[in-house]
């Protein structure tokens, strides 16, 4: 599909036209909590992410590292899948269970969205935790690339758009579309819906968090600390990219 420069958001994986992402730049987004597990098990160590969609694939995944070289994570209904080693809370993903390790993980709405997104170029994970690292790198491949489109693909929750997701798309679009010569247009109009709610998100973001669905289910399983930790801005600087063309397709830090 051949699309003009510049930025789109998708409030869900479903809603990207076929094709919208092809050869461009993605950057998936599932705040509660994927990507930002992603993140925080990078920051602390591991050495690739590997995103799988469903349970079998990922033991089967998991089955084929060396042992004790991987970590087997993710979860449905909220919770740790049996037999994991961790669920989905970026808490668990300490220094000293992650560093050296291959992260394999299998999420609802996530790591599904991730595979939404393998026709692009270059697919990101970002969440609040690495907001100003993700936009400044993207704002580095505008400027090499501009006209190049880049796709912000939300997760949702079980198939709505979520409130946290669309608020960190808007953060990102409100942040590159701002600031002369390298403005990065917005492109459609969920893009200029998300940017226009941003502010509001610097303002009060963990009590925004948790009045979403996503953030209601978190509360509902006695995980509302999961909240508080996926709405420190930037506690983990690092940028989160796989590179779809590559053999074992891995979120790495580059
Ligand atoms: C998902 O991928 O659906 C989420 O990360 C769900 C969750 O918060 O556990």
């Amino acid at each position: 599909m051949s699309e003009s420069g510049g930025l789109y958001v998708h409030l869900l994986p479903a809603w990207m036209p076929a094709g919208a992402v092809r050869g461009g730049l993605a950057v998936v987004i599932d705040v509660l909590r994927a990507t930002s597990v992603i993140a925080t098990a990078l920051r602390h160590g591991c050495e690739a992410v590997i995103p799988c969609q469903e349970i079998d694939e990922a033991r089967a995944v998991a089955a084929r590292l060396p042992e004790g070289a991987c970590l087997l994570g993710g979860e449905r209904g909220g919770l740790r899948i049996e037999g994991f080693d961790l669920g989905n809370s970026p808490s668990e993903y300490s220094e000293a269970r992650c560093r050296g390790r291959t992260l394999v993980l299998t999420t609802t709405n996530g790591t599904r969205a991730v595979r939404a997104c393998l026709e692009a170029r270059e697919v990101f994970a970002a969440g609040f935790v690495n907001l100003a690292a993700t936009a400044q790198r993207l704002r580095q491949l505008w400027r090499a690339r501009p006209g190049e489109a880049i796709h912000l693909v939300c997760a949702g929750t079980d198939g709505e758009p979520s409130l946290e997701d669309t608020l960190l798309a808007g953060a990102l679009a409100l942040t590159l579309s701002h600031r002369g010569d390298s403005a990065i247009p917005l492109q459609n109009d969920a893009a200029r819906l998300a940017a226009a709610a941003a502010p509001r998100a610097y303002a009060q973001l963990p009590s925004l968090l948790a009045e979403g669905l996503g953030g209601r289910n978190l509360k509902a399983l006695g995980l509302e600390d999961d909240i508080q930790t996926a709405a420190r801005v930037d506690s983990m600087p690092i940028v989160a990219v796989l590179r779809p063309g590559e053999p074992s397709a891995a979120f790495r830090v580059g």
